[in-house]
């Protein structure tokens, strides 16, 4: 008689990344040749589990994307379907909760479980779904690398290469019409990719959201440069990053009025340093750059262990945990010690250290 195989849903929520398509096919290699499970994957994140939109996921369907950046399944990231409180306000928003029809999904689809690949607010949402009965697994991806409880995220690698990169070609321009070079990268309230990128680069400032800066101090290290003949200066600063009693810079669309967005401090940083200091200046806004094209070669190792883990920990129906990477080896934590919290640079954080030992400024 055929034994009835497990049978688990995929999605993914926020915002893409490289390396969510190599989760997605290593979870469902696992799943259905070692595993012996069957898998669907629900279109646009959580839309697709409350509309029952989803497609079977196979050897076939997964064939050839582990290289593809952004993610087969397509991703929401405005919606908030089951009003979940998020950001700084926790305030419950307002709308129809359609926790009843994710709920009806799971059981039509005969679901055992949820993989869920997604950054702080998907968590969020997976461990608000889990306490009401749907069971889930959470999987850490973002660029931002702001999820507790793991050393790092899946598409943080390729996001800081892209930076490193912007770094290395704008150092031209600098260099060769004395100009001090602002670029601004992305990171959402924190400046995991600033630090990084800003370190692998070079910059002369890394400014980031978990140390305010004072611009006194960043007209000061362009002068000085200049003063020692160091003709250029490179800077880079987080979307998130603000001056000192000031708040990150954000602005809202006429269309998602209830979703500000970062963005903008790095022209005004340029615009106010050519002002002031007389030295000319430009800003670049790296933006999408980042989350764009193929997975590094780290984001598609961690993504591959991250999706067979997942699919492990589905067969052994060990619910209500994430996949991470820590201290070297990839483990579970329970999704509720990650919700809800996000995970911050901390200011004794040994690449700050180095690159303070080095003369770089953060601007305080
Ligand atoms: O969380 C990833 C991220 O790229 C952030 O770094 C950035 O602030 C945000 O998403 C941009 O979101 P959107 O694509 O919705 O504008």
């Amino acid at each position: 008689m055929n034994k009835i195989k497990a049978r688990i849903g995929i999605l993914t929520g926020g915002g893409d990344c490289p390396g969510l398509n190599a989760v997605i096919r290593a979870a469902t290699k696992a799943a259905v040749h070692q595993l012996g499970m069957e898998v669907i994957g629900f279109v646009d994140g959580f839309r697709g589990l409350v509309d029952d939109e989803s497609f079977p996921l196979t050897f076939d369907t997964v064939s050839n994307i582990l290289n593809q950046g952004g993610t087969i399944l397509g991703t929401s990231s405005r919606d908030n379907f089951f009003r979940v409180p998020m950001g700084p306000s926790q305030k419950v928003p307002p709308g129809k909760d359609r926790l009843p029809d994710a709920l009806r999904t799971f059981r039509k689809r005969k679901l055992q479980g949820i993989i869920c690949i997604g950054g702080d607010g998907t968590l969020t949402v997976a461990y608000h779904l889990h306490r009401h009965g749907l069971p889930m697994i959470g999987v850490p991806k973002t660029i931002d690398n702001d999820v507790r409880l793991t050393d790092v995220t899946f598409g943080f690698d390729s996001a800081c290469t892209v930076a490193t990169d912007a770094i290395d070609r704008l150092r031209t321009t600098a260099s060769s019409h004395h100009r001090v070079m602002v670029l601004e990268v992305m990171g959402r309230n924190a400046g995991w990719i600033a630090l990084h990128a800003g370190l692998a680069g070079g910059g002369d400032a890394i400014l980031i959201p978990e140390i305010p800066f004072s611009l006194k101090r960043v007209y000061e290290v362009v002068r000085q440069r200049s003063r020692r003949g160091r003709r250029y200066s490179i800077i880079v600063i987080a979307e998130g990053a603000h001056p000192k009693g000031g708040s990150a810079f954000i602005s809202f669309s006429p269309v998602l009025s209830n979703r500000p967005r970062l963005g903008g401090i790095g022209m005004l940083l340029s615009e106010q340093i050519e002002k002031e200091t007389g030295l000319e200046s430009r800003a670049t806004v790296l933006g999408h750059l980042q989350r764009g094209g193929s997975p590094s070669f780290l984001d598609r190792v961690l993504a591959t262990q991250f999706g067979f883990a997942a699919a492990g920990l589905a067969s052994q129906r060990r619910y209500g945990k994430m996949v991470r990477f820590l201290g070297g080896k990839i483990s579970t934590v329970n999704l509720s010690q990650v919700s809800g919290r996000p995970r911050n640079v901390p200011l004794n954080h040994p690449l700050i250290v180095t690159a303070r030992a080095l003369g770089t400024s953060f601007g305080d």
